[in-house]
């Protein structure tokens, strides 16, 4: 029988809570469809620094290099906002992603017909949406040298962050973009600032290279990143795939995400180059929500996006195609039976807690399964 290693990393706030649903859909799969999922545990973010004084330990980072994937529920909140800045939550998150080398961040935003009317944007705007943003995830101004404050000497100071793409990770981030976009409606839009940045200009460059050399069967816009944000909540049903950098992907992905109803709603992947014996893929699995301490601990919080990045997981990492097929499934219909948690309640649906929300859909998944 295949054996299926994961990480789980619930990590803080309602983390840990999302990921007690994803764990009775891996039980119910191993119990019932021998999927041989081992699991094994660790911290990450502020519940890592509180036991070892750091955003994450050696010995999970090494856990997450052994694991076919990693699946991470949210980091941060109110409780660690003095920690000193090497070791904040999110320094775990990024540690993940560079060590283990995940510069693909795949984060499809798709309307569930059910939820059309949560939307910030009128309904027709949205029905039916779905997109994907291809966020470069490893480079860029989240990592480029140097990243610093220097004193000047004379009452100022100076923050730095660089800006920096080399050829090879444009072209790489391009294809994947490129590749995902043959799965999908063959097209994509590029997005860069190459008006006023020099690594706008070579991504832009590097990019069109890329399609004429391998991809110029797909279909290939250009826009630059202000004018694309502005689309995305003008018009967001024209894109199908978006490639872009991971600071304009970071912000490009919220504004996608909140175009769907509810940031509470979406998944995302992260994916490192296939290996070159295995043809496996290092990969880490997230929702984009966060660690919304507010509501954390009290049972409320909404984890569709955390099953649905299982379903990522399944899909990716995994090429369990029908199963992810059947779990998106299974989180559309309970939508569509009226089931709500609180953050995408509408009138006329029933409100239920994380739990019974995780029930739900497990219940779903079972019969679509069967
Ligand atoms: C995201 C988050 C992270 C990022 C933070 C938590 C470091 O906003 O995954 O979008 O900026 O990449
Ligand atoms: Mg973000």
């Amino acid at each position: 029988m295949t054996t299926r290693n994961l990480l789980l990393l619930p990590g803080d706030g309602i983390g840990p809570e999302a990921m007690a649903e994803v764990r009775k859909i891996i039980a119910y799969m191993n119990a019932e469809h021998d999927a041989g999922f081992t699991t094994d545990e660790g911290l990450v973010g502020g519940s890592a620094y509180d036991a070892h004084g750091a955003a994450i330990s050696e010995g999970d980072m090494e856990k997450a290099l052994a694991a076919d994937a990693v699946l991470f529920g949210a980091v941060g909140g109110p409780k660690w906002d003095d920690v000193p800045y090497e070791v904040r939550p999110e320094a775990g998150l990024l540690r993940l992603r560079k060590d283990l080398k995940l510069f693909a961040n795949l984060r499809p935003a798709i309307c569930y017909p059910a939820l059309a009317a949560a939307s910030s944007l009128k309904a027709e705007l949205v029905e039916g949406l779905d997109i994907l943003i291809v966020r470069e995830l490893t480079g860029g101004v989240y990592f480029g040298e140097p990243k610093e404050i220097v004193d000047l000497g004379n009452g100022q100071k100076r923050g730095i962050d660089t800006q920096v793409y080399d050829t090879y990770e444009i072209e790489r981030i391009a294809g994947v973009a490129f590749e995902l976009a043959r799965t999908r409606g063959n097209r994509v839009c590029s997005m860069e600032k190459r008006n006023v940045m020099k690594s706008g200009v070579l991504w832009h460059q590097v990019v069109s290279d890329t399609h004429k050399r391998n991809y110029s069967d797909v279909a290939l816009d250009h826009m630059l990143a202000d004018a694309g944000g502005m689309q995305l909540v003008r018009a967001p049903k024209q894109f199908d795939v978006i490639v872009t950098d991971n600071l304009f992907g970071d912000m490009l992905s919220d504004v996608a995400a909140m175009l769907t109803g509810s940031l509470g709603m979406l998944p995302s992947a992260s994916l490192g180059a296939p290996d070159a014996r295995t043809g496996k893929r290092k990969a880490l699995y997230e929702p984009v929500h966060g660690s919304a301490p507010d509501i954390a601990g009290k049972g409320i919080a909404n984890p569709i996006a955390m099953i649905a990045s299982f379903a990522m997981c399944l899909r990716y990492s995994f090429n369990l195609v029908r199963e992810a097929d059947n779990l998106e499934k299974a989180i559309a219909e309970v939508l569509d039976g009226g089931i709500r948690t609180g953050d995408i309640m509408a009138e006329g649906c029933r409100q239920v807690g994380t739990v019974e929300m995780g029930d739900a859909i497990l219940a779903a998944f079972r019969r679509l399964s069967a």
